[in-house]
């Protein structure tokens, strides 16, 4: 007979999102984090790889938008010491462009291939996917990038969170579906909401392959240690649609 093993499990740095999601993000996933400009997505990146960091794994950021020196002094205000953690050897801050990124994942020898190998991470972070659409705007071949970004990492058995700025992915469709939700295997969709004249964030999972997961929309508030879970939203409804509203 044969056992199947439980995939191993890593934490987000989250205790109620790593309930919802049964656990964890499971290990050599890829994950797509969606919403918003200013939603909190590089915080919510940035949590899971200090999450690593703390048990000794290490993880590292890459980045097509923020210059570090501006990452890390966002990150100390949430109570984050990157540097300290880059002096460590346990996080890496990659600056680059998605052209150099991609076509260091197809070159095993190039010099950041080297630098990710030499690493050997657990967790990688991608901020953001945003920057590749820029880059070849026709659906299939972005689809082929997606692709192979996401195996090549696979490959490593590492585990990857996927920031991008595409808050429609829960809206009706025009037939034109954006490739990255299938490609990956779980997507999270970070949303604002208003609500009684007052700006809210809320956090949903909308897939998550070999898993089961919570469907709650949860409210969270982000601060010292990043983002915070609260209670799920109830009575509302248009959530995902944009469109707020109760039903009591
Ligand atoms: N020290 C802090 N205390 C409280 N809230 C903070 C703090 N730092 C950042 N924030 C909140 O987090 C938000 C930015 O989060 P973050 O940069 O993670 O968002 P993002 O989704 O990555 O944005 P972008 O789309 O611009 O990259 C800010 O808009 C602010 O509301
Ligand atoms: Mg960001």
């Amino acid at each position: 007979m044969t056992i199947i093993q439980p995939r191993k499990r890593l934490s987000s740095g989250e205790s109620t999102l790593d309930k919802m999601m049964g656990g964890g993000f499971i290990e050599g996933s890829a994950t797509l984090i969606s919403g918003a400009p200013g939603v909190g997505k590089t915080t919510l990146g940035i949590q899971f790889l200090v999450d690593g960091a703390a048990n000794g794994e290490a993880g590292i950021l890459v980045t097509f938008e923020e210059f570090p020196a501006s990452l890390l002094r966002d990150a100390k205000n949430l109570g984050w010491d990157l540097q300290k953690l880059q002096e460590e050897g346990l996080l890496k801050i990659i600056f680059t462009s998605p052209q150099v990124f991609l076509s260091s994942l197809q070159a095993p020898d190039s010099p950041l291939a080297d630098a990710i190998r030499l690493m050997a991470p657990t967790r990688v972070v991608i901020d953001s996917a945003t920057h590749f659409k820029r880059m070849n705007p026709d659906p299939v071949k972005l689809r082929d990038i997606y692709n192979t970004v996401v195996n090549a990492l696979k490959r490593e058995n590492i585990t990857t969170l996927i920031l991008d700025e595409d808050a429609n992915i829960a809206k009706p469709g025009d037939g034109r579906m954006p490739p990255l939700p299938f490609v990956v295997d779980s997507v999270f969709l970070m949303r604002y909401v208003e609500l009684d004249s007052e700006m809210r964030r809320a956090l949903t999972i909308l897939k998550m392959r070999g898993s089961r997961h919570n469907k709650d929309i949860r409210a969270y508030s982000i601060g010292q240690g990043g983002l915070k879970l609260g209670e799920p939203f109830e009575d509302i409804q248009g959530i995902l649609s944009g469109f707020t509203h109760r039903v009591r």
